[in-house]
């Protein structure tokens, strides 16, 4: 019987491991991680590293925030000493899978620790890297668009490859199986991430020329999604995109193409990060312009904190950066996320970029931003009184609301801030709202205040 074992249970290899489990019957699955308040009672790690055939390591890649590479680097601390404990307590031949994703050779390096530690035991490295999405990880595993595998092209790389592929047949047709060498196995994680975010930097750099035109972003992308070779995902506009993934990738990726000398390239996926921050920064400017240029001592609400709708994860959420740029301007900020908890947002506001990995460098939160802060529990408490509200997430239960409740409990004039444009635009005017939705035309009010971008 195979065994196999999954080092790091977060939100890929808990997931991930729990569908092959289902999956494959007869093959028997451990997963361990060294976090004590993640997995109290799991504590066998050795152990099934030890037994298992196959050992897929799923630990955190974050950004490097010191030393070379500092701000851009994957960090693969995690990955080395999960390489070094294999290395350490294996007993047999073992297949060690990279599921985390990492920068392309990676392979090599991991190779080399494990093989100078190996006792006469055979290693064979293969990259499977995961492109499920939050919120939606248990439909993406069962129903992948492809399972990628990349090996040495040598008889044992291949060996390896074929004892994997046979995991992920038990549920995925064959034809969806892609295999490839090492290297491009690694560097197609990285580039898929970088297509994507691409895909929503560029509708919404769009976005950005649409308020200044007239134009509709909606209609826009819609225009230009239907033509089969460009295709209507991820062309969504919005405040900006979150998670824990693009940005850290498209950072190593930048960073390896500058470690190979070609600076073009580099630059090139770098404006993909730069325009997210433009679109950022554009949002909180909006906000403040049209506010007579001061949100000082003004209620602000904030609807939803979370990177995007069905999860509580806060990584890299565009919101982060909205709600610091308003508080730099003294707003009073009341925050409501169906899932996102007080004590999060709190650590979020008070984290440094990058620092959401390395919790060891948290900040108090100053007593005046404590005081400019409240977390409550609807989006009714959160608007009552305020002067503007900035939808951040494109929860469900936002399309919904009764916005002429919000409106008749707001300061007036009452502003709309709509960063994921999922609310009507023209039934909030005829409330009386003013309303800003991303690229969307501007109405007479804001057409007078233009944001300074
Ligand atoms: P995570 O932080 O949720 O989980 C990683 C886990 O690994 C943590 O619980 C940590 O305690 C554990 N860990 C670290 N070192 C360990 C060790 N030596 N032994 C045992 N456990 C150890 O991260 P995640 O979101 O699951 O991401 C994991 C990898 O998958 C990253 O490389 C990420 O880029 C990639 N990825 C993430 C997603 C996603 O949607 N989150 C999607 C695709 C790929
Ligand atoms: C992403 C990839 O989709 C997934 O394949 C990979 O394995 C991990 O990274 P995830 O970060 O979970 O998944 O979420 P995703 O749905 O890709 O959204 C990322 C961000 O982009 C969110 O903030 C989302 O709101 C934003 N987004 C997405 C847009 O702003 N517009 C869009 O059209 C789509």
């Amino acid at each position: 019987m195979v065994k196999i074992c999954c080092i790091g249970a977060g939100y890929v290899g808990g997931p991930t491991m729990a569908v092959i489990a289902f999956k494959c019957p007869a093959i028997e699955v451990a997963v361990v991680d060294i976090s004590v308040a993640r997995i109290a009672a799991w504590n066998k790690v050795e152990k099934h590293v030890s037994e298992a055939d196959i050992i897929f390591v799923s630990v955190n890649t974050p950004t490097k925030t010191r030393g070379l590479g500092a701000g851009k680097a994957a960090d693969l601390t995690y990955w080395e000493s999960a390489a070094r404990m294999i290395a350490d307590v294996a007993k047999n031949d073992k297949i060690v899978v990279e599921k985390s994703t990492v920068p392309v050779k990676t392979a090599e390096a991991i190779e080399k620790i494990l093989t100078h530690n190996s006792n006469g035991i055979k290693y064979q490295i293969l990259s499977n890297p995961e492109f499920l999405a939050e919120g939606t990880a248990i439909r993406d595993l069962f129903n992948p668009d492809r399972v990628l595998i990349g090996g040495r092209e040598t008889p044992g790389g291949q060996k390896a490859i074929q004892a994997l592929k046979e995991v992920y047949a038990h549920w995925v047709p064959e034809d969806r199986i892609i295999c490839t060498n090492l290297w491009s196995a690694e560097l197609s994680k990285l580039a898929a991430n970088a297509f994507l975010a691409q895909r929503i930097s560029s509708v919404n750099a769009m976005s950005a020329l649409c308020e200044a035109t007239g134009a509709d972003v909606t209609q826009v992308s819609h225009a230009v999604g239907k033509d089969t070779r460009v295709g209507s995902k991820f062309l969504n506009a919005s405040v900006g995109f979150g998670g824990s993934c693009f940005q850290k990738d498209i950072l190593s990726l930048v960073y390896i193409c500058e470690c190979n000398g070609l600076k073009e390239v580099a630059n090139y996926w770098k404006q993909v990060i730069q325009v997210n921050d433009y679109q950022k920064n554009r949002f909180v400017n909006r906000v403040v312009s049209s506010m007579f240029n001061t949100v000082s001592g003004k209620k602000i609400a904030i609807l939803g904190f979370a990177f995007k709708k069905d999860t509580g994860d806060t990584r890299e959420t565009p919101a982060i950066d909205v709600c610091k740029g308003l508080l730099g301007d003294n707003a009073n900020l009341s925050i409501y996320d169906p899932q996102v908890t007080e004590d999060q947002i709190r650590k979020d506001l008070s984290m440094r970029k990058f620092d959401w990995d390395n919790p060891i460098h948290l900040q108090p939160m100053s007593p005046t931003v404590m005081k400019q802060l409240s977390v409550v529990w609807d989006a009714y408490a959160a608007t009552k009184g305020a002067h503007g509200l900035c939808l951040l997430t494109e929860w469900d239960e936002f399309k919904t609301l009764d916005f002429k409740k919000i409106y008749d409990n707001m300061q007036k004039p009452a502003f709309v801030f709509d960063g994921r444009n999922i609310i009507d635009e023209q039934k909030l005017r005829e409330i009386g709202f003013i309303v800003y939705s991303i690229g969307k035309p501007l109405d007479g009010w804001l057409k007078d205040m233009p944001a300074v971008a």
